[in-house]
């Protein structure tokens, strides 16, 4: 199967387009696509009409599809979340929620954190709700010798409820907290994949470096943040509808924008896939 692939940003990101993803793909097209995806990191397939289910299968082929109780799901296939201007905090205060709203890398509080996530555009607005990703291969390897001595080696604990949250998260049930301890990663973590090294933060979820008190903790996240979403590193999402966009959690930061106009509805299918441990 032939598709056609355009460059997005200047460093990171690419669109194919000329793929049916509800169309059986041969194992070469799969294998091309997974090639686009690690030299590009954001990986957006146009065009595209999958209901649920047609879209967890698509899916399927990047990783295994897991189940996520954080996010509302759709009725029809339980591993597509919903991502919806609509989302409010049903279990807390009926707050409104912006999913994502802040730098994150998804799920890093788990122990195998989802390697790749997956958004499909259902319904997008007239503008602004952009998707921004950070690259952060390249922010580690334009780090000082230095700093990169320093800081290979580190390990950084993980928490749903982190000491440095700075997002609003949905409330879990008692059980559902339980069932997500602490995690401890790698500050800087080897892709499995490509063999690359990349900066692994996550500022809503990294409480404290393993051996570092907060304030040194906090100095240090707090410089490495502003060093990896420094516009050079970024490439940002502008949605059209059909839009399948996968991302890699390995070596990317996303956030999302709810800066679109007031009343319009903005709403993603998302699928995430498993992860390894970090190492
Ligand atoms: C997310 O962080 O998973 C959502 C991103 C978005 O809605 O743009």
């Amino acid at each position: 199967m032939i598709f056609q692939t355009e460059t997005l940003g200047e460093h990171m990101a690419a669109a194919v387009s000329g793929l049916d993803l509800g169309q059986d793909i041969d194992d070469e097209t799969q294998d091309a696509l997974r090639r686009v995806l690690n030299d590009s990191l954001v990986l957006c397939i146009r065009d595209q009409h999958l209901a649920p289910v047609a879209f967890r299968d698509a899916m399927a082929r990047f990783g295994t599809p897991m189940l996520r109780k954080q996010l509302e799901r759709t009725p029809e296939c339980a591993e597509v979340n919903i991502i919806s201007s609509e989302d409010r905090d049903t279990l807390g205060d009926g707050r409104r929620l912006v999913n994502g709203a802040n730098w994150h890398t998804d799920d890093s509080f788990m122990r195998a954190p989802a390697s790749l996530t997956m958004l499909y555009g259902v319904v997008v607005p007239s503008q602004g709700g952009d998707t921004q990703f950070t690259n952060m291969y390249a922010a580690y390897d334009d780090l000082p010798d230095e700093t990169r001595r320093k800081i290979d080696g580190l390990q950084v604990v993980h928490k749903y409820h982190s000491r440095r949250q700075i997002t609003d998260v949905s409330t879990r049930p008692p059980e559902e907290m339980a069932a997500m301890p602490a995690a401890t990663h790698p500050l800087v973590r080897t892709h499995p994949e490509t063999g690359r090294k990349a900066l692994y933060l996550n500022p809503n979820r990294m409480d404290h470096v393993v051996g570092l008190d907060a304030a040194q903790s906090d100095r240090l996240f707090d410089a490495l943040i502003e060093h990896a979403t420094q516009p050079k590193y970024q490439y940002r999402h502008k949605w059209r509808k059909g839009d399948v966009v996968i991302w890699d959690n390995r070596c990317t930061m996303h956030k999302a924008n709810a800066d679109y106009p007031d009343g319009e509805r903005r709403l993603m299918h998302r699928v995430i896939v498993a992860g390894t441990e970090p190492v």
